[in-house]
């Protein structure tokens, strides 16, 4: 058996070694490898509608040293509101992204433009104050009206369309809870009222409706909004990953970026920055998309369990898709993800005459513990990064509202909005090491708990099957593709120490702790980890 890499190129244009161990192929085995690989292309696993649907980017990759007035890691829809918001302020900023602009958590979202967030008024008004309630709900409604100014003024073809958002219920027992955060959010001055009348195939019992909100293609959105941002001083580079940092400095495998400050738009901030790991946990939602004949005028979302969260896409043939999300889970549980997959495809497929499942893919949020937000400085003594994480899954209009305050902070401004979503209101949990060993355990049972079968060796796995292995004292995670080639790495989340956990829909490795996610050959898709998975020795193999 031979160590062998290769290049590949995912389908957001990612290039990645692979087959790092794999036997020497003859012509007729990569002849049988190819017929393999071009049927897999057509399962709907690990593929993502909204990647799929638009046109690649191309922006350079980072090399030399370049000084900007900002440094913005990460190239989401956090980091491209951020650099817009910048650039019109005449800021000069480099906006570095590991990967593709806009394909990592923005391009997987369901891309709802509603300040409608589920039935949150009530709450944040219970443990923020009516006050604070109106500055999330005004920040969540500006946010509506900078993307709709943003892409009619750069003329961005994304697909926007004006639809109503619904929260609704069939259960009994939550019709006073729709009830209230009607009464709440009319008072919060949101365009609320309380409905019956839904629009969907089905009766509800009782619906919160929020008029003039919106829906995009949220890959076309950012790759176009990106577009505007190189000249004058301002670059966007892909494909670079960061590998270090100061509050002044990112560094790159190839290059660097000097500036006055650097902005976090990394979902949640890299490694230990801030202590957000012990402040925002993460969730994991199954997202799947279908051809469908009875498409519903509106943006929907049910409020008790399992959850159910369905918008449409039109494309240019007139083929209506619906997208839908459902229950979130903890990242590698593979149980979890199994079960809410099938219940969304049964839900869609059994209400809206879907055809077959085209797309079916994994992403990931972060919700804090109280739930709003962290937005603005990491630190309160002046040493701090600009950062923005814990959307709770609304991250299209929260992540916009964050790219308006946090251009406002590096540019020396005030933001009243703030109040609600300052990131340094909570200090760090205290004792985080053991709140990560804590999960540690809770991982390690989570994964050993959802393998039934526990092969000894990478001999006894079944093509396409993966597992978490103990070879010769090392924790190993395997996976052995249809090839029969097997991937091995450590299974030990470079992060802060917790077991990955499989993710059977997109092939990656997981952390349950803090979400990193890693592809089969470890090397990282997101953070909070930079560094990848160990190899697995290759006396393990
Ligand atoms: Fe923190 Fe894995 S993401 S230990």
């Amino acid at each position: 058996m031979a160590n062998r890499e290769t290049v590949s190129e995912d389908r957001d244009g990612t290039k990645r070694i692979i087959n790092r161990f794999s036997p020497e192929p003859t012509n007729f085995v990569l002849l049988l490898l190819g017929l393999l690989e071009m049927k897999m292309t057509h399962t709907p696993e690990n593929r993502t509608y909204w990647n799929e649907t638009a046109a690649a980017t191309a922006f350079p990759r980072l090399f030399g040293d370049v000084n900007a007035d900002v440094a913005i890691i990460g190239g989401g829809i956090v980091g491209i509101t951020t650099a817009r918001m910048l650039k019109d302020m005449g800021q000069a900023v480099a906006v570095i992204e590991a990967r593709r602009v806009g394909r990592q958590v923005t391009g997987k979202s369901t891309a709802k433009i509603t300040s409608q967030h589920s039935i949150i008024y009530q709450t944040l008004e219970q443990k923020f104050g009516e006050d604070r309630a109106r500055l999330y709900a005004g920040a969540q409604e500006s946010a509506i009206r900078k993307i709709r100014s943003l892409a009619a003024h750069y003329g961005i073809d994304c697909d926007i369309e004006t639809k109503s958002a619904y929260t609704y219920t069939r259960d009994r027992t939550y019709v006073s809870k729709i009830e209230k955060e009607v009464e709440v959010a009319q008072r919060l001055g949101l365009p609320a009222s309380l409905v019956n009348q839904t629009g969907l195939p089905f009766d509800i019992l009782a619906a919160i409706r929020f008029d003039n909100q919106a829906q995009f293609h949220p890959t076309k959105y950012i790759a176009g909004l990106a577009k505007t941002i190189p000249g004058d001083r301002c670059h966007v580079f892909e494909d670079s990953r960061v590998v270090d940092w100061d509050p002044a400095r990112v560094v790159t495998d190839r290059g660097s970026v000097t500036a006055r400050y650097v902005v976090m738009a990394t979902h949640l901030p890299l490694e230990q920055v801030g202590g957000y790991y012990a402040l925002a946990y993460p969730q994991a939602e199954p997202v799947i998309a279908a051809r469908i004949s009875r498409a519903p005028n509106g943006m929907y979302i049910n409020v008790e369990q399992p959850s159910h969260s369905i918008r449409t896409h039109t494309q240019q043939n007139g083929d209506v898709y619906g997208i839908v999300a459902g229950t979130s889970f903890k990242p590698g549980h593979t149980d979890d993800e199994r079960k809410y997959f099938q219940d969304i495809e049964h839900w869609l497929t059994s209400n809206f005459d879907a055809g077959p499942i085209e797309y079916r893919w994994v992403n990931e949020d972060y919700s804090s513990m109280d739930n709003a937000p962290f937005i603005g400085w990491s630190s309160s003594i002046g040493d701090g990064y600009l950062v923005a994480t814990g959307f709770d899954a609304w991250g299209i209009t929260n992540g916009t509202a964050a790219g308006m305050i946090l251009a406002d902070l590096a540019t020396g401004k005030e933001n009243e909005w703030l109040k609600v979503f300052d990131a340094t209101r909570v200090k760090p949990i205290a004792g985080g090491p053991q709140f990560v060993r804590e999960n540690a355990e809770v991982a390690a049972q989570l994964v050993s708990g959802y393998l039934s079968r526990k092969p000894k060796s990478f001999d006894e796995l079944a093509p396409g099957e993966a597992a978490i292995m103990k070879i010769d004292g090392q924790n190993v995670a395997a996976f052995k593709d249809e090839q029969g080639r097997v991937h091995a790495v450590s299974s030990v989340c470079t992060h802060m120490g917790c077991l990955v956990g499989w993710n059977e829909t997109d092939r990656t490795w997981d952390c349950p702790c803090h979400g990193s996610r890693f592809d089969l050959n470890g090397e990282v898709i997101h953070g909070p980890a930079t560094k990848p998975l160990a190899m697995a020795l290759p006396d393990s193999r």
